[in-house]
């Protein structure tokens, strides 16, 4: 990439772009060469276990559609680790971005960014991706299902509608535990009382003190007859963890005039175990024992070996890499990949013989 920056062009025979941007965060500033970072410029607590980060993104970010995600890179316990994470505002005149992130039990990121992240702390983004987003000249109705943190990109395709001119109606179902555990839970009230079409339903599975609206159970066909007059007048958008998105899908799909969905949550496929195999990594020139009853990412991160990756669902391609030997098992699909030199999403195969990867 050719630098305008006289100073970049200058320094550029003497240090790497890579580098650069390495001492460029180590001293907490997100002017990179080439990388996309962003500054913690806010912080708030969103629900119980959820904070809502407001981000600086430097020059190196492209922009985004309501609806799309960005991989976050953190150092953990010294070890960089990418997970994605959904845009939740609209593309603001400042440039600022929103991520709100609920804490996982357990979960690397997610604990550091809810606990210990900071204003004035730089995260490394990659550039917006993902489908899950909405056609500006849609005139007909809304159906938003989200459960737990699925509310993220939903929040964003909701900000995104004109809704002070609505003219179709917007149905929002959301899940969550508790009261407590929801989102923008004021900003979704002020909405629903100020706007007519806009129909706000949240579904509590866990609450002890059940207001008259709140409502309870699953997804089911008979919550969804009562609450929305013609399913097949419906643009629906669900999202939340993987059961939870697979049900509604079995349960709507078909029945709505249009359905897309995202599941937050990574592959739990009973993964067959055929013991451990080698895994030969042709770039780095090592040989690695791994297992074959989980995603050969995770497989492989278990014996030190931590290639690039962002969703850890198959959706990003952050983690693809060259197979040029072995079976693998798509964990998606079911099938077998005996092919060689084909590109191989990591987090979402399992070795099914000896494998050589372009690593
Ligand atoms: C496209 C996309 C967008 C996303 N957007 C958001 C968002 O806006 N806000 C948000 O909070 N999260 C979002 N996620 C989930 C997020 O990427 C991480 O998976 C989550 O924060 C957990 O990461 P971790 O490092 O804390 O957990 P890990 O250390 O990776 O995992 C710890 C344990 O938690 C389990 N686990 C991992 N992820 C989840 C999960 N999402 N739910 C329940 N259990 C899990 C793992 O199986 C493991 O057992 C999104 C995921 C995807 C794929
Ligand atoms: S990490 Fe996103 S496709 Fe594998």
């Amino acid at each position: 990439m050719k630098s305008s920056n006289p100073l970049k062009r200058m320094i550029k025979p003497l240090v790497s772009p890579a580098v650069y941007d390495f001492w460029v965060r180590k001293l907490v500033s997100n002017a990179a060469w080439e990388t996309p970072l962003a500054t913690v410029v806010e912080r708030h607590v969103e629900a119980r276990d959820s904070v809502t980060l407001l981000l600086r993104p430097n020059g190196h970010f492209d922009g985004f559609i309501p609806g799309q995600h960005v991989n976050v890179t953190i150092a953990v316990e010294g070890i960089r680790h990418t997970r994605s994470y959904s845009l939740t505002d609209v593309p603001r005149k400042d440039g600022l971005l929103s991520i709100t992130v609920k804490r996982v039990g357990g979960g690397k990121v997610s604990t550091e960014l809810c606990q210990h992240a900071r204003v004035g702390d730089v995260l490394e983004l990659g550039q917006a991706f993902g489908e899950l987003t909405a056609p500006a000249d849609y005139q007909g109705n809304w159906l938003f299902l989200a459960a737990g943190s699925g509310i993220t990109p939903i929040i964003s395709l909701i900000r995104s509608l004109s809704l002070s001119t609505l003219k179709q109606n917007v149905t929002l179902l959301y899940w969550a535990r508790t009261r407590a555990d929801l989102c923008f839970f004021q900003e979704l009230r002020e909405l629903s009382a100020r706007e007519p079409r806009f129909h706000l339903h949240f579904v509590l599975t866990r609450e002890h003190e059940m207001l008259p609206n709140d409502l309870q159970g699953r997804p089911s066909l008979a919550l969804f007859e009562q609450l929305v007059s013609d399913m097949t007048e419906q643009r629906a958008y669900a999202c939340g963890p993987a059961g939870f998105v697979d049900n509604v899908r079995e349960l709507i799909a078909e029945r709505v005039g249009f359905f897309a969905s995202e599941a937050f949550t990574p592959v739990t496929t009973n993964v067959v175990d055929l013991g451990k195999v080698t895994v030969t990594l042709q770039r780095s020139q090592q040989q690695v024992e791994v297992a074959t009853d989980k995603p050969l990412l995770a497989a492989l991160e278990d014996v030190g070996v931590t290639p690039a990756s962002g969703c850890r669902m198959g959706i990003c391609n952050t983690c693809a890499c060259e197979k040029t030997a072995g079976v693998s098992e798509d964990l998606l699909t079911g099938e077998m990949d005996t092919d060689v030199n084909s590109a191989l999403r990591i987090c979402v195969s399992a070795a099914r013989s000896d494998l050589t990867l372009d690593l």
